[in-house]
C-alpha cells in the first residue's frame, strides 16, 4: 500500500497576471485530517480547484495511491474518490431534499 493517498509535487497554477500556486508539494496519509489556511487570495481555493478537476495546474504532479492521476474533470475527481464541500453551498428551491442531497448522484437504471 502507497504511504500516501493523496500527493502534489512541483504544483504550480498561475492565472492572467498572478502566480496563485508556486512549487507546492502536499502529501495526504490515510486518516489524516489538514487545515489549510492562508490570506484571503493565498490560494486555498485554487488548491481544492486543482485536486477536484475544475482547474488544471500549469505544471507539477498529482498522485493518487502512489500512482501519477490525470484530473481533469470534477467527474474524474469523483471517480477517484475526491470531494469538495463548499462553503457556501447553494440548494435547488424547488426540489426535494433528497433530490438536492443525490444531485448528480441519482440512482438509475439503463432501459433493456
Ligand atoms: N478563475 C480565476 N481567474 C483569475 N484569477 C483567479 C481565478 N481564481 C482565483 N483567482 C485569483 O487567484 C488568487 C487566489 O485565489 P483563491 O480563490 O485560490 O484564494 P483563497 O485562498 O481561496 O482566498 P479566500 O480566502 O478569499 O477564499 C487570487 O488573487 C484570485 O483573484
Ligand atoms: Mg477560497
Amino acid at each position: 500500500m502507497a504511504n500516501y493517498v493523496l500527493e502534489l509535487k512541483h504544483v504550480s497554477k498561475s492565472f492572467p497576471g498572478v502566480k496563485v500556486l508556486n512549487d507546492v508539494h502536499f502529501e495526504l496519509k490515510p486518516g489524516e485530517i489538514h487545515a489549510l489556511m492562508g490570506e484571503n487570495g493565498a490560494g486555498k481555493s485554487t488548491f481544492i480547484k486543482i485536486i477536484t478537476g475544475v482547474h488544471q495546474p500549469n505544471s507539477g504532479e498529482i498522485l493518487i495511491d502512489g500512482k501519477p492521476a490525470e484530473i481533469r474533470t470534477p467527474l474524474d475527481a469523483q471517480a477517484l474518490g475526491i470531494a469538495a464541500i463548499y462553503q457556501h453551498v447553494t440548494c435547488f428551491p424547488d426540489i426535494s431534499v433528497a433530490e438536492n442531497i443525490f444531485m448528480g448522484h441519482e440512482k438509475t437504471v439503463l432501459p433493456l
